[in-house]
Formats: C-alpha cells, structure tokens, sequence
C-alpha cells in the first residue's frame, strides 16, 4: 500500500487524495488569515506568565518575520500548498519549521486545527463581509439616483401582474434599493456574529495551560472571544450557514429586481431599454439582444440558496465538537460569497446604464389604471368608500383617462411615489458604508500592530 509521509505522520495515499479533498486549491483563500491568526496566537503565547517560557520575545519576532514573508509570497500567487500538507495550516507550520527549526514546532502549543480553522473562515468572512456592504451600498447608491432622476417619471403600478394604479419609475427603483437596505442590516448582523474570536478552543474543549483568550481576540481586532470552547467549534459550519443566509436574502433582492427588469425590457413592454454592450446576442438569431446578464442573476439566487442549504443540511443533526464534515462547507461557503459579490458589481453598472423610455411607459396607462384615484376623489367629494367603488365599477366604460402625472403627483404622503424620504434612504446608505469604514479601521490597526 501507498503511504506518503505528511506533517503528522505517514498516510495512506488514496487517503490523503480524499480527505485532503479540495483543501488544496480553497485554502489558497486562507493564507492570509492562517498567517494572521498564527501571529496572534503566537503573541499571545509570548506573552503567558509561565516559567520556562514557551516562545521568547526575541523568538516571537523571528515567528511574525516569517509569516510576513509568508503573507508577501501568497500575495504573489507563490505560496504552495502541498497535497502533503492536507491543508494551509499545516503548509504554514511546515514552512515555519523550515525556517525556524525546533521554533517553528512551537507554534502549535496549545491550539488545534479546529480552532485555526474556525478562526481563519472568520478572518476570511469579516473581510468579504465588508466587500459585500460596499458592493451593495455602490448598487443601492446606484438605483437611488436613478430613482431620484425619474421621480416623476409615471409607472402604471401592477399588482398580481396586471395594471393596477398610477405609480413612478421612482417608486420602482427606490423599493428594490430599500429592500438591498434591509439585507444590509442582515450583512451586519452576520458581522456581528462573526465578530468572536474562537481561538485558543483548541481541539473543542480548551488546554490546560493558561492561555489568554481576551488577549488574542484583542490582537486580531475582534470585539470579543466566543465564550464556551465548544460552541467556537459547533459555531462552525453555523456561522457560515448564518453569513450565506443574510447574502441569499441580497440575492432574493436582486433576483426580483432582474426579473422586473426582463419584463420591463421586454419590447411588448418597452419601458426600459438596456444598452448593446450589457446584452448578448444569438449564434443563429441576427436581431437578438437578450438580457443574460439578469437571467444569470435569476439563477445564481437559486445556486446561492443552494449553497446556504448545503451548509445547513450539513451540520443539522451532526454532534458537537468538531468533525471533519465541517470541512465540505468551506467550498459552498465560499461559493456563495463570491456569486453574491459578483451579481452586486455587475448590476450596479448595469443600473446606470437603464435608459427609460416616457413614451412607452405613458402608454402603459389605460382609464382603467385611474379607476381607484376616481373612486378616492368621489370620498372626497363626501361618497362613504364603498359606494364609490360600486359607482366605479359599474362606470368603468365612462372612465376618462386623466393625466399620469398629475395623479403621481397628488401621492404626496411618506413612502408614496412622491412622498420618498430621499434622506432617509441616504443616510441608511451612509450608516452602511461607516459602519465597512469603521470596521475596516479597526480591523487593520489590529493587523498593523500585530505583524510590526
Ligand atoms: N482542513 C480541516 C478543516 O477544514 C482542518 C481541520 C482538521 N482537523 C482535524 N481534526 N482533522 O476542517
């Protein structure tokens, strides 16, 4: 049989293939992190009141030098992750070890994998996290404008898809902006939850050694450790099933958004044109130009949601502590983060680009579309409501057609087509990207002093 030697010891090759699984390739994504939680905890060790010491200052900063150099070689792309290592972790001590003989063997006193692990997907999460708020935020900025540019641009409003009342192209784009606002506050929340150190859990039940948790949470710029040594490693496969929740909640945004917008592009509609270079054609049809670039939003909302499941279907049930299942949500994980941020940079310029056609949306507007607006002007001409909708309905025929803007126009109350709170939006808007500003702040203050 077909060994190979590893790190921590000989295993069998077909073994090592499949556990190693896509470790190889994903933790690329990692190298970071890993180095950035090792200089952490390495600090940390340097810093326990215990006699011989288990890492020197001076021997500290041979470590950090090390991780630096590190850090500076994943950035090129030459950082590599041997099939021997089963994973960064261990790519990182044997690196260290390399370098730094018997020190670099040290590095791993009192921690587990487990823990490394779950630290780095947290390091990894809060930084896409950030990404995601201020690719929402240039989206939602994006369809603000162009709400406020087509305020009084009338809309007929539908319900059941069928041509309900008077409404605006405003309206339109400041409801889906709005909705991208709520999902945001869903982003910080994962945030917040993100934000808890689980180092120093170890292998899921601490060390017996005194190892400062407060102290390593501090140094990585977390707001605080998670508590309970087993939750910071039941919390995983959790957390990440929490984060890919809140970016499904951003894709069911944008999957409605698009598909409004494939109905409103359509020609039978015509209310809204896409430019050439946003669309694509046909290999056989000369004349087509077709919105793919929404349908593949539509769908990556499904592949999203699949991801979320696929984390969610794999830890329900499973026991505490930690089991290497978790490692199989590392790819949906990260899947589903980078679709969410995708479909985000790519419609924010699309958004721009919309060019809305009057015509055709005033056209949209049948007497029929005034039918509630004639019944509320019979109420306040003293009719009780309904038997101004009864006189209505049975007068449907004799509706004149009124002027659009006019009825948009007499919508003046809050929240209605002229009765938006653009500075109440905006400043929801400016509430996320301080809230990325000031995390991003503190967060690299955190990594500066730590890797000096
Ligand atoms: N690559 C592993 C993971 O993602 C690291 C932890 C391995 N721990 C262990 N006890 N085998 O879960």
């Amino acid at each position: 049989m077909k060994t190979q030697k590893t790190t921590v010891g000989s295993i069998n090759a077909d073994v090592l293939a499949f556990t190693a699984g896509r470790d190889v390739e994903l933790d690329v994504n990692l190298i970071a992190a890993d180095c950035v939680g090792t200089a952490a905890h390495v600090t940390m060790l340097s810093k326990m009141k215990v006699k011989p010491a288990i890492i020197t200052e001076a021997e500290r900063k041979k470590v950090i030098k090390e991780l630096k150099a590190i850090i500076a070689l994943a950035a090129e792309g030459n950082f590599k992750i041997r099939l021997a290592d089963q994973d960064v972790h261990l790519a990182v001590e044997r690196t260290l070890t390399e370098k730094l003989g018997d020190l670099g063997k040290k590095v791993h006193t009192c921690r587990s994998r487990n823990d490394q692990v779950a630290v780095d997907l947290r390091l990894y999460a809060r930084e896409e996290i950030l990404g995601t708020l201020d690719e929402a935020a240039a989206l939602i900025s994006a369809l603000l404008a162009f709400a406020r540019k087509n305020e009084k641009v009338p809309m007929v409003g539908r319900t059941h898809m069928q041509p309900g009342m008077p409404s605006s192209v405003g309206l339109w784009a400041a409801a889906h902006a709005e909705s991208l606002l709520d999902d945001c506050a869903l982003l910080v929340n994962a945030y917040e939850l993100n934000d808890q150190c689980p180092l120093g859990s170890a292998a899921s039940y601490g060390v017996p050694l005194p190892i400062d948790r407060e102290l390593t949470a501090d140094l990585l710029g977390f707001s605080r450790p998670s508590h309970t040594v087993l939750y910071a490693n039941n919390g995983r496969g959790k957390l990440e099933s929490i984060v890919l929740g809140a970016m499904s909640q951003v894709m069911l945004s944008l999957s409605r958004m698009a598909q409004d917008l494939m109905l409103f592009t359509m020609p039978e509609f015509g209310y809204f044109t896409l430019p050439d270079e946003l669309c694509t054609g046909s290999s056989i049809m000369p004349q087509k130009k077709n919105p793919d670039v929404i349908e593949l939003v539509r769908a990556r909302a499904s592949r999203v949601k699949a991801c979320e499941l696929a984390v969610y279907d794999l830890i329900k049930g499973s026991p505490g502590g930690y089991n290497r299942d978790l490692q199989d949500a590392k790819e949906p994980f990260m899947e589903g983060i980078a679709m969410t941020r995708a479909c985000l940079r790519v419609l924010a310029p699309f958004v721009q680009a919309i060019q809305v056609n009057k015509k055709a949306l005033l056209a949209g507007f049948t007497p029929d579309v005034f039918a509630t607006d004639r019944a509320l002007e019979l109420v306040g001409q003293g009719m009780p409501f309904r038997d101004a909708y009864h006189y209505v309905k049975e007068t449907l025929g004799e509706l004149a057609n009124m002027d659009p803007v006019k009825a948009i126009m007499q919508k003046t109350h809050l929240g209605a087509p002229l009765g938006i709170d653009w500075e109440l939006l905006k400043d929801r808007v400016i509430a996320v990207t301080e809230t990325v500003r000031e995390e991003r702040r503190v967060i690299d203050t955190a990594v500066k002093k730590l890797l000096k």
